[in-house]
């Protein structure tokens, strides 16, 4: 079996390799990344020297480049998790959440209608279904929760999903989509909620909960996202949507308060600054269909992963150093300066 992998330099693609490779060591593994501001080849380090995986700079909206590599190596899967990532930054910058999560994923599909293909994978979000009331603890997304979009990188990301539900209704292409709550876990970029508290928290910096801190986000250990993928890829049923959550709401307040406790820092390094524009506040995935078609559940507890995460940020500290030396410096300035200025508290 060949596996294209877009996005395997960013955090869940790299994690999904590592599993793959682990889980299935006959399969040919080929990650496809542009190596953006959040792909990193160090990611990738331990898997280089691996006969069973190839890297190939490139990016998925070039349309010479992407049907040269089926070419080559005439995959029977594309995993595509190659996506502008970052809600802030869609606010900043829409332009290329459209170009790379729409056109880039067409322009991967028509290269697997042109050469065929086996399964065609899009990793798609929770955040396509916008977001639910705190009140109403009772509601969940299920699968056909109606698609209704808040930030530009949500919009983005749904449109990709019915770009590829449409090919699979108009060319009959094998595709599935997942849809899963936030991920946290190793090589998460320090610009998300959990990896920018810890790495603060070490560094002793002020900790900027946006507004009260009182979203609600629904987390999943990363590799538990990738099991799911896995599943989906090999017995899912073609043409559906899975969800994949694990039932483990908390407020971010309550998540970076948890992260001082474990480092030992005070509390008082958290300051609520301005809050996000068209900010969701709460997402909770029902994950009954995945589990009841693929027998997925979550194997990683929220109280243990957390740990295994700040562990890991404890022993890679040149992982995230590296990164947050460098041109971070100036998208945390630039993201954070006027939002403490502006702060609620
Ligand atoms: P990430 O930002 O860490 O990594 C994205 C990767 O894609 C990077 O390696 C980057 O270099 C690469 N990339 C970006 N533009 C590209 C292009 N045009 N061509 C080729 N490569 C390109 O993202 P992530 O958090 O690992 O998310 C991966 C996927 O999972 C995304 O599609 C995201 O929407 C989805 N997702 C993420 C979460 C989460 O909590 N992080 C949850 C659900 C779904
Ligand atoms: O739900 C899945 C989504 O989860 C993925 O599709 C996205 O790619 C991924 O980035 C993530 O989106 P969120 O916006 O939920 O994640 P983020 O880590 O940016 O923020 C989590 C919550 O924490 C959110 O309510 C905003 C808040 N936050 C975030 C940052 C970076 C803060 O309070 N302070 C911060 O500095």
């Amino acid at each position: 079996m060949k596996i294209i992998v877009t996005g395997g330099a960013g955090f869940i693609g790299s994690n999904f390799i590592f599993h793959m490779l682990g889980e299935h060591p006959d399969y040919r593994i080929i990650c496809l990344d542009k190596l953006t501001y959040a792909g990193n080849l160090s990611t990738l380090e331990s898997v280089m020297d691996n006969p069973n995986f190839r890297f190939v700079k490139a990016d998925i909206c070039d349309k010479a480049a992407v049907e040269k590599l089926f070419e080559e190596e005439t995959p029977d899967i594309v995993v595509n998790f190659a996506a502008e990532s970052h809600v802030d930054r869609s606010i900043e910058n829409p332009q290329i959440f459209l170009e790379t999560n729409i056109i880039g994923t067409s322009v991967l599909m028509d290269a697997c209608r042109k050469y065929g293909i086996k399964r065609y994978h899009q990793v798609s979000t929770d955040e396509v279904y916008g977001d639910l009331p705190l009140d109403r603890p009772d509601l969940f997304f299920t699968e056909t929760t109606p698609i209704h979009t808040s930030s530009p990188y949500s919009s983005s990301k749904a449109g990709a999903d019915l770009l590829v539900l449409a090919y699979y209704r108009t060319f009959g292409l094998p595709v599935t989509i997942s849809r899963c709550s936030n991920n946290y876990g190793p090589y998460h970029f320090p610009e998300k909620l959990i990896p920018l508290m810890i790495a603060n928290c070490l560094n002793d910096k002020p900790l900027p909960v946006y507004g009260e801190g009182l979203n609600v986000r629904d987390w999943l250990y990363v590799e538990d996202h990738c099991r799911a993928i896995d599943l989906i890829i090999h017995n899912g049923r073609v043409g559906e949507v899975y969800n994949v959550g694990g039932h483990n709401e908390m407020k971010n307040i309550d998540i970076v308060k948890l992260i001082c406790e474990y480092l030992g820092k005070p509390e008082s390094l958290i300051v609520h600054v301005e809050d996000r524009k068209g900010h969701d506040m709460r997402y909770a995935i029902d994950p009954t269909k995945i589990h009841n078609e693929l027998g997925w559940l979550p194997e990683t507890k929220f109280a243990d992963g957390i740990k295994k995460t700040i562990d890991w940020y404890l022993a890679n500290r040149e992982w995230w150093e590296n990164i947050i030396s460098g041109d971070y410096q100036n998208y945390y300035e630039n993201m954070y300066s006027k939002r403490v200025s502006e702060g609620t508290k």
